[in-house]
């Protein structure tokens, strides 16, 4: 271990205990802790997830960091500080946020998000990418939730951290998300290598269900069981354990999740007029194409006579296209 990424480590876990404080301690805090208790977060998540706040100053971290010895310019290459290009003096990167601490799988913190507490853009600002913070390889909350997803053989996948949170607190605790960006390779492997069973539960709005069916495609092609939850559209998993609880999301969401074909049917139908011919005709070729993927023949009977019961076609028919489909696809 390098000096110099020890010291990155170290200033992160430091200005954590600090954010931490000021959050649940001070009045400076005051603000962002009601906004947190408001939106749902509890005591307890707060000090399980180190949950802080970082001050609305210029230059508190900076001086914080200086009084310790830290080199200015090696916490500004840790993504803490900004240089000024006017003067090349330093500022805080984070100023009047709620700030999440981000670890590695190790367990040591390497970076930050800070939300703003009101609806300021952005949302979420996060650490720049550093020599000890790669987004595209950090998934949140597996150091914590990697003995329970061996353990339950299924990690629950989500798309922000404060979903995370939330499903924690309602007893979901083998839940994981990717830092704002679009799940990776690395991700994947990531996860593949602690359980082949995933829950994704993603946002119900659009762009919830869409970045659901990439990253379902993803992880069946590393050989992973998926199942998906859908949420009702206007809900994230964090508001719907606000709105409806803990138990209703246990046991309407996350184990009345979707498997493959029935996720990808709904999928498909989103947005299609099945009373429209051209369009029925569509879905149905669409469906036997994913029907083509699946390798196993009781599967494929099953939802071949699904489509044949619903549309009022004959079976001999659909397992006709479905085998030409599937040659056309070799
Ligand atoms: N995100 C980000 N920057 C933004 C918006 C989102 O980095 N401006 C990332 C964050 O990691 C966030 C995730 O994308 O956790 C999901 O985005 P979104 O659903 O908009 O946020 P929520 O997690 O629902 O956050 P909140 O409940 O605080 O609004
Ligand atoms: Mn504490
Ligand atoms: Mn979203
Ligand atoms: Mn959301
Ligand atoms: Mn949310």
């Amino acid at each position: 271990q390098s000096p110099e990424l020890q010291q990155m480590y170290d200033a992160h876990e430091l200005l954590c205990k600090f954010y931490h404080h000021l959050l649940v301690n001070t009045k400076d805090g005051q603000e962002a802790l009601e906004y947190l208790l408001k939106r749902g977060f509890t005591m307890e998540s707060i000090e399980k997830y180190k949950i802080g706040y970082s001050l609305n100053s210029w230059d508190f971290v900076c001086k914080f960091l200086q009084k310790r010895k830290f080199p200015l310019d090696l916490m500004e290459r840790a993504g803490l500080l900004i240089k000024r290009e006017r003067d090349s003096n330093f500022f805080d990167r984070f100023r009047h946020r709620i700030m999440f601490p981000i670890h590695n799988e190790k367990g040591n913190i390497i970076a930050f998000s800070g939300r703003s507490l009101g609806e300021e853009d952005p949302k979420y600002l996060n650490s720049p990418e550093t020599v000890i913070f790669n987004k595209s390889k950090t998934v949140f909350n597996f150091n914590r939730a990697k003995k329970h997803i061996k353990k339950e053989q299924r990690a629950v996948l989500f798309e922000g951290f404060a979903d995370v949170i939330a499903a924690d607190g309602a007893g979901v605790i083998n839940g994981i998300a990717t830092m704002g960006t679009s799940l990776t390779e690395e991700h994947v492997q990531l996860i593949r290598k602690s359980t082949d069973h995933v829950t994704i539960c993603y946002d119900g709005d659009k762009a919830g269900i869409q970045a659901a069916n990439r990253a379902l495609d993803m992880l069946q092609s590393v050989g992973c069981n998926v199942r998906i939850a859908w949420l009702p559209e206007e809900l994230d998993p964090d508001d719907y354990i606000k709105e409806y609880g803990a138990e209703k999301f246990k046991n309407e969401v996350i184990e009345a999740s979707l498997t493959y074909m029935s996720f990808k049917m709904r999928y498909l139908r989103l947005g299609k007029r099945l009373n429209d011919e051209g369009e029925r005709l569509r879905y149905i070729e669409e469906v036997l194409t994913e029907i083509s993927r699946l390798t196993k023949a009781v599967e494929r009977d099953h939802y071949l006579r699904q489509i044949a019961n619903e549309f009022s076609i004959s079976l001999d028919a659909l397992q006709q296209q479905q085998k030409q489909i599937f040659y056309s696809m070799q």
